[in-house]
């Protein structure tokens, strides 16, 4: 294996002990930081995120709230619940977990949420923001992805950056990130043809698509940055969409699955939370 290996676990920590220490200015100043989150159903998977995000919340000295509806909850009703958060002076932060049941309409909840309360980035103020270059709040999974990429030290100015998958959680912001760091960005999802003649163009490859091992080592430019955005299940086993062992002998730097991203999201979730909590004080 020639890659670095960039550690979430490690850089989340360092992260999270900063942001503690922000956390607890605040509270000297009587305001305590809280983030709410909205479950609706019993998704298994989407209660362990939950759950691992009120865990994030209570490591830094957050309040967090869990609001879990049942699966056949109404419109009206979510909307009420955010609506509710929205006035609510303890919270800060509100996340409605997705996917929603489909009979729910996930565009029309997203956009009940105060656009200062967004802490997913994901209200269509917030994605303006990003299109357009102004400040706003930047969703977190590809803002953990983009301080990953950093920690490489290069300088992103002008290197070719692919992303494959275009969802608008990770592939469409990230994107976005990348062009506002001057790099230049191609986007591959599910119609790309030839895949692997954009990825070995790539001197930072995002793979985000939920196809585990998809991205092999003859895919992949010698040296270039790999990140793994991919949280898939095979076999009982948490598996990224990129092939660690086939790749890692090719790339300069690669994060695991897990321990990779998937640390840094909840992380950047607190640090999103913590900066809407400092500007609304
Ligand atoms: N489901 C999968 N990823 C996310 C995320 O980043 N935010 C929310 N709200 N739901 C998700």
């Amino acid at each position: 294996m020639s890659a670095v290996v960039l550690d979430g676990k490690q850089m989340s920590a360092s992260l999270r002990a900063e942001i503690a220490g922000r956390v607890q200015s605040l509270k000297e100043k009587g305001v305590t930081p809280g983030l709410a989150v909205i479950l609706v159903g019993n998704d298994p998977a989407s209660e362990i995120y939950v759950r691992n995000k009120g865990n994030g919340c209570r490591e830094v000295g957050m309040y967090s709230e869990t609001v879990a509806l049942p699966g056949d909850t109404d419109q009206a009703v979510l909307e009420g619940e955010i609506d509710r958060l929205n006035r609510d002076p303890r919270i800060h932060g509100i996340l409605v977990q997705l996917p929603l049941p489909a009979h729910l309409d996930e565009a029309a909840a997203l956009a009940r949420i105060l656009p200062e309360k967004d802490v997913d980035g994901f209200h269509l103020l917030n994605a303006g923001r990003l299109m357009t270059g102004e400040a706003g709040v930047i969703p977190c999974t590809p803002r953990g992805a983009l301080h990953m990429i950093r920690q490489t030290g290069l300088n992103l100015s002008g290197l070719e950056a692919v992303i494959v998958g275009r969802s608008n959680i990770v592939g469409k912001p990230m994107a976005a990130l990348l062009l506002r760091e001057n790099c230049t960005v191609t986007v591959c999802h599910s119609r790309t043809a030839n895949l692997a003649e954009h990825t070995r163009r790539a001197d930072i490859l995002v793979a985000a698509v939920g196809k585990a091992g998809l991205i092999t080592g003859d895919m992949v430019k010698p040296g270039a940055v790999v990140i793994d955005v991919g949280i898939n299940r095979v076999d009982g086993k948490v598996r990224g969409d990129v092939d660690f062992d086939s790749v890692s002998a090719v790339a300069g730097w690669i994060t695991p699955v897990p321990g990779g991203v998937g640390k840094m999201t909840i992380t950047m979730l607190l640090q999103n939370t913590l900066e809407a909590a400092e500007r609304m004080v």
